[in-house]
């Protein structure tokens, strides 16, 4: 659907000229994320440079009533960002700038189109640390980061998205423009509308700038890769490790992910044994007494037939050569497009959810390659189904979505989520109310009537508008 030329002429008053793009490389490049489901086909970019600038975008969306999609760094997995039906997708890449920090409240106010990274290397450079860390941390911008609560490789140690955010200035569905916490540590002043931007996937409104909290960096970090003879027994390995020392990561992935990964990154073995699974540790090294106790509880998973083999890094080349075999895993299996399954369950419930899962997946995917890897330590487990190469999308889609059902009513047996950290979008919208109750799913419809009367912030994401269902 084509935006009106006036229209398009308005937003180029807005941002000016070279801000507005029409043209079908720019539709392909900011109408999409990570997901290879759906074809880009957005109206027009724009990439507004001040809050303002968006709000005016957004006053202007309502006038017309047209859609708007924002766009952040475009990493995302579940189609939050995708832009396939004529909408005014507000790519937020200008607005990418430091606005204030204070080293006595350790808080950096950032424009949320700043690049995750940048924000981790501004944070070191003031001899602190923002932990949360994932594969892409390299091109998610901080807004996308917040609309999705995303989690990554720390959240045993350090939480969520949501845990390190301290303010907003959000402009909502209606044009609004609004700060939300200020960065206050304590203010009991009714709802906290900040949390409910934080994860909302672009349907309430749009956030412009964030300020962020920071900590102490870590001391030197080891990292330990073992070699796990079944899935019960990384459950051992985790309460192990987990009751004897501070974790500040607990992953795991298969041996097939890992062949795939050593092949495509070029990386080593960990060791020439070959595992089933691997569990991948990372603790601070504070001191040699908890090397000792680390080895001691390595150790302890032998003498229980948990674990075959292991090895800790000497160096921090070796350990980032470790980390690379997890790491790298979304990258190296992104060739195979795969469906991506991102499941949670609580901890204590895991290795009876895994054998149920394992049983549901061997008779379901028999033909299909599966790599499991995951946050084991979050409860957050991710099932790659991989696509053939002799197989449609489409056929391969329609395929995987008739087992996710499946897949979400075990969730749902075992009181787990849908989605532990790559949002829902479109991808998962199907699968929400297995997890989710249809009250809550209609409250949440009514909220972003609150927010966007008008239902123009990413329609079709989330959840429906009011008036859609
Ligand atoms: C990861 O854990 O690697 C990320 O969530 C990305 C993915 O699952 O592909
Ligand atoms: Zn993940």
């Amino acid at each position: 659907m084509a935006i009106a030329a006036s229209v398009i002429e308005t937003l180029r008053g807005i941002v000016g000229d070279q801000r507005v793009l029409t043209d079908d490389v720019s539709f392909q490049q900011y109408g999409v994320d990570r997901t290879t489901i759906w074809q880009p086909a957005p109206g027009v970019v724009v990439l507004p440079g001040s809050t303002e600038e968006v709000q005016a975008i957004v006053q202007l969306a309502n006038i017309e009533n047209l859609a708007v999609v924002p766009s952040g760094g475009r990493t995302g997995l579940s189609g939050g960002a995708v832009a396939t039906n004529g909408e005014i997708v507000i790519a937020m890449d200008r607005m990418n700038q430091v606005v204030d920090f204070n080293e006595v409240d350790r808080t950096v106010t950032v424009e949320s189109g700043m690049i995750t990274e940048q924000l981790q290397v501004f944070a070191e450079g003031k001899g602190l640390f923002y932990p949360v860390w994932f594969a892409s941390t390299g091109s998610s911008q901080i807004g996308g980061n917040i609309a999705t609560n995303a989690g990554g490789i720390n959240v045993i140690r350090y939480g969520m998205t949501r845990n390190w955010v301290m303010g907003l200035k959000v402009v909502d569905g209606s044009g609004n423009i609004m700060e939300l916490n200020r960065g206050l540590v304590k203010n009991n002043t009714g709802l906290d509308f900040r949390h409910l931007f934080i994860g909302s996937e672009g349907i309430l409104g749009i956030i412009t700038e964030a300020t962020m909290r920071l900590t102490r960096p870590p001391q030197e970090l080891s990292v330990l890769v073992l070699g796990v003879v079944d899935f019960p027994s990384i459950m051992g390995v985790l309460k192990t490790f987990n009751d004897g020392m501070d974790l500040t990561a607990f992953e795991f992935f298969t041996h097939n992910g890992m062949e795939k990964v050593v092949a495509h990154s070029g990386v080593p073995v960990p060791f020439e044994t070959k595992a089933p699974f691997y569990a991948l540790i990372e603790f601070e090294q504070t001191s040699e007494a908890l090397l000792d106790k680390a080895m001691e509880l390595f150790e302890a998973c032998v003498m229980e037939g948990w674990v075959e083999d292991g090895v800790i890094s000497q160096s921090l080349s070796q350990a980032e050569n470790l980390w690379k075999l997890r790491e790298d895993m979304s990258e190296t299996l992104s060739r195979w497009k795969p469906y991506k399954n991102d499941i949670s369950v609580n901890i204590s419930r895991m290795p009876e959810f895994l054998a149920k899962v394992d049983v549901l997946v061997a008779n379901e995917y028999p033909d299909f390659e599966v790599v499991w890897y995951g946050h084991i330590g979050d409860g957050n487990l991710h099932l790659n189904i991989l696509k053939p190469d002799d197989l449609s999308v489409e056929t391969f889609t329609a395929r995987c979505s008739g087992v996710s059902k499946q897949v979400a009513a075990l969730v749902q047996e075992f009181n787990g989520s849908v989605s532990a950290e790559h949002g829902v979008g479109l991808l998962k919208k199907d699968y929400l109310s297995y997890t989710r109750t249809e009250t809550e799913l209609q409250l949440m419809r009514q909220i972003k009537q609150v927010f966007d009367p008008n239902g123009i912030m990413n329609p079709g994401k989330l959840v429906d508008a009011v008036a859609d269902t």
